[in-house]
C-alpha cells in the first residue's frame, strides 16, 4: 500500500510540474470524427492513427506537456512506422494517460438535461489492464449544468460527486492516478457569480465525497473548468474577473494536498484559454498546488487546421506553438498574442466527448 502511495504520488507530481501540461486526445470516434469532418478529413482508424501519431512525434512537445490523455483505440493503436503510440509518447518524456468514463447517461429523477457517469462496472479489471499496457493515470469526466429552473440540482451533484470519488478509488488501486473532472458547462445566461456559487457547491461535494472513498489526494489531479460567465450572456467577464473569481473559488474548495489543478478548455477560444490561465499565474493565491492546463480543444484547433490531413510539419509546428503559449501561462509569463492561433469558436452547446 506505501509503495503504491509513493507511485501515485510520484506520477501526479510529475504529471504537474512546473512550466507543462496536458494534452487531452481522448476524443470519442464519434466527436474526433466531428473535428476530422471540420477539415474533410473522413473518420477512418487510418486517419486517427495519422492524426494522433502526427501529434505524438512533435519534436519537444515533452518540454511543454507532461502527459496525455488517449481514447482506449490510441492506447492500443501503433504509430504507421509500427511502434506503439504509448513507446513514441515515452521517447518524448511524456506521460500516457487513459480516459475511462463510458460516456453521460440521462439521471432519472433529476431535471432532463441532467446526467450520471457510466463506467464503474468492470473498472478495476480496466484499469489493471490499462497500466499493463503503459497508461499510469486515467480521466473520467463528470458534467453538469447551470439553467434558470433549477440545475444543478442536488441529486445530480451527489450522484457525480459520488461517481467520481469511486473512480478515483479504483483507479488508485491499479496504480493509476485520477483526474477528477466535474466540468461545469458553459451552456446558459447566467452570470459569473453563479457560476462560481454552483462551483463551490461542487467542489466541496466531490472532496466530501472522496474522503468518504478514502481517496489519497497527493495521488490526485483536479479538472475543473474555469469560472467564467454563462456562454449565452452578453456582459462577458474580463481576463481579470476570470482569473480573480476562478482562484477564489478553488482556494475556496480545493485541499492543499492536491498537486495540480490542470483547467480544461470547454469551449473557450485558444487564446483566451492561454490569457485566462496566465493571469490566474499571474495573481496571488492561497492554494499551493499548481495551476496548469489539460486543454482538448484548445490545443488542437490551429493544429488541426494547419495539419489537414497531411501536413505533418505544418500541424506540429502549430500544436508547439499553443503548448508553448500555455507552458509560458502555467507560469505566468504568457505575453498575449505572442503565438499564432485560431480564432474559432469552440464552444458547443451540451458538447460531448
Ligand atoms: P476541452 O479542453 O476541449 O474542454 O477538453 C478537455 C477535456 O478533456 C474534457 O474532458
Amino acid at each position: 500500500m506505501i509503495k503504491k502511495q509513493d507511485e501515485l504520488r510520484e506520477t501526479a507530481n510529475r504529471l504537474a510540474a512546473k512550466g507543462k501540461g496536458l494534452l487531452a486526445v481522448d476524443e470519442s470516434t464519434p466527436t474526433i470524427g466531428n473535428r476530422l469532418a471540420g477539415i474533410n478529413v473522413e473518420n477512418t482508424e487510418e486517419n486517427r492513427q495519422a492524426y494522433r501519431g502526427m501529434l505524438f512525434t512533435a519534436e519537444g512537445l515533452g518540454e511543454y506537456i507532461s502527459g496525455s490523455i488517449l481514447f482506449e483505440e490510441t492506447l492500443y493503436q501503433d504509430h504507421v512506422d509500427g511502434e506503439s503510440m504509448v513507446a513514441k509518447l515515452d521517447k518524448l518524456g511524456i506521460i500516457p494517460g487513459i480516459k475511462v468514463d463510458k460516456g453521460l447517461r440521462p439521471l432519472a429523477g433529476a431535471h432532463k438535461v441532467e446526467t450520471w457517469c457510466q463506467g464503474l462496472e468492470g473498472l478495476v479489471e480496466r484499469t489493471g489492464e490499462y497500466y499493463e499496457r503503459g497508461a499510469r493515470f486515467a480521466k473520467w469526466r463528470a458534467v453538469l449544468q447551470i439553467t434558470a429552473d433549477g440545475c444543478p440540482t442536488n441529486l445530480a451533484i451527489k450522484e457525480n460527486a459520488w461517481g467520481l470519488a469511486r473512480y478515483a478509488k479504483i483507479c488508485q488501486e491499479s496504480g493509476l492516478v485520477p483526474i477528477i473532472e466535474p466540468e461545469i458547462l458553459m451552456d446558459g445566461d447566467h452570470t459569473i457569480e453563479r457560476t462560481a456559487e454552483v462551483q463551490e457547491r461542487v467542489l466541496t461535494e466531490v472532496y466530501k465525497a472522496c474522503a468518504e472513498n478514502g481517496v489519497f489526494l497527493e495521488g490526485t489531479l483536479l479538472k475543473p473548468s474555469m469560472t467564467v460567465s454563462g456562454a449565452d450572456n452578453t456582459d462577458k467577464a474580463s481576463p481579470e474577473e476570470v482569473a480573480n473569481t476562478t482562484v477564489r473559488t478553488m482556494d475556496r474548495c480545493v485541499p492543499a494536498a492536491v498537486p495540480g489543478i490542470m483547467f480544461l478548455s470547454g469551449g473557450l477560444t485558444e487564446e483566451d484559454a492561454s490569457v485566462y490561465l496566465n493571469t490566474m499565474n499571474s495573481i496571488d493565491r492561497k492554494g499551493p498546488w499548481s495551476v496548469t492546463f489539460s486543454y482538448g480543444r484548445a490545443l488542437q484547433q490551429s493544429c488541426l487546421q494547419a495539419w489537414k490531413g497531411n501536413d505533418l510539419e505544418a500541424g506540429q509546428k502549430a500544436l508547439m506553438a499553443r503548448s508553448q503559449a500555455n507552458s509560458e501561462a502555467s507560469t505566468g509569463d504568457y505575453v498575449a498574442g505572442s503565438q499564432p492561433s485560431s480564432q474559432d469558436t469552440l464552444f458547443e452547446a451540451g458538447y460531448k466527448y
